[in-house]
């Protein structure tokens, strides 16, 4: 394989760059020519390529964000837009195609690989670690490490006035974010949209904390749990008479220098992809399982279904009391 290209889609995180940089030095060193894509499958359609150099990627690992932009490409659904897509990709006979992105994205790299024969690798490049076939995502740990600090902070003030604070973070249908900062956090609840609490529930445990003389209560609150944040705070105050205040992390999770292992996992994967690619390997996912970097046909892992870790979510109820 002599020409491949590497995008970035959709929701940014900490370690595409990473990843990117990987892909663009294993891939000189085994005597390809490198494309990025611009602004993702956006970019596919408009032609945006640009041939990287090792220079390209220079100083890049420690930063968060993406290099070569991102984007969530409604265009791309349209498979007349797909077609002109492919078209740009024979012109510059790209073989091979690394995707770093979440479900829709991996989900694009397959529909394309099917329509166009272009062999396509992808990593899960998501903040979310929605995707079932890795134990994790690349920038999962780097948006619960900014919560585990949000926490830190916010728990100093809570404890100076006796408040009770809800916490904010992103995870729309899948709340892994909100569970684990919730439980490195200390966090006494935890509202995630895969488990059904009643708010009776939330005010009772909230109550059960005030009454066993708690400083302060760190409610975890997933953007996906069903009840909005507004009236979360509106029924706590209501019911429990404490001051209760909202701090929604939002955007903040999505940026930063990503941790070791985002790095780690990120770089492996990059790695991995152009090996693959290198050996005429295609339309597979890479992810990590059991700490091994690993890889399976794409089609099958993007069907793979996410279970919540049920014991996780219950050692919050007895850490917490
Ligand atoms: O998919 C990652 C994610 O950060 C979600 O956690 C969040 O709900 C969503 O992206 C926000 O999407 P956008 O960046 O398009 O506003």
């Amino acid at each position: 394989m002599k020409r491949i290209a590497v995008l970035t889609s959709g929701g940014d995180s900490p370690g595409m760059n990473a990843a990117l940089r990987a892909v663009v030095r294993n891939g000189i060193e085994h005597d390809m020519e490198v494309f990025a894509v611009h602004s993702g499958y956006e970019g596919l359609i408009d032609n945006k390529f640009e041939r990287m150099s090792r220079r390209s990627v220079a100083d890049t690992l420690q930063r968060g964000g993406t290099i070569i932009k991102t984007a969530r490409s409604k265009r791309f659904h349209d498979p007349e837009n797909r077609k002109i897509a492919y078209k740009n990709l024979e012109k510059l006979k790209i073989e091979g195609l690394v995707v770093i992105g979440g479900n829709g994205s991996l989900e694009g790299a397959r529909i394309l690989s099917e329509e166009s024969g272009i062999l396509v690798m992808g990593l899960p490049g998501t903040i979310d670690n929605d995707l079932a076939y890795t134990d994790y995502t690349i920038g999962f740990d780097t948006a619960v490490n900014t919560v585990l600090d949000a926490i830190t902070k916010i728990r100093d003030t809570s404890s100076s006035h006796d408040r009770s604070t809800v916490i904010e973070v992103m995870g729309r249908h899948c709340g892994d974010i909100a569970l684990y900062s919730g439980i490195a956090g200390g966090a006494e609840v935890v509202l995630l949209p895969e488990v059904e609490m009643p708010l009776e529930e939330v005010v009772e445990k909230v109550k059960e904390g005030i009454e066993c003389g708690k400083l302060h209560n760190i409610i975890i609150k997933a953007e996906g749990y069903p009840v909005s944040s507004q009236e979360l705070i509106r029924v706590l105050k209501k019911e429990t008479g404490q001051d209760v205040k909202l701090v929604v992390l939002s955007y903040l999770q999505r940026g930063g220098s990503p941790t070791f292992r985002d790095r780690m996992l990120a770089t492996d994967c990059g790695m991995m992809a152009v090996e693959l690619l290198s050996q005429g390997i295609g339309n597979r996912a890479i992810g990590e399982v059991n700490g091994k970097i690993v890889h399976l046909d794409l089609a099958k892992a993007l069907k793979a279904k996410r279970s919540l870790r049920e014991e996780l979510f219950q050692e919050i109820h007895i850490l917490s009391k």
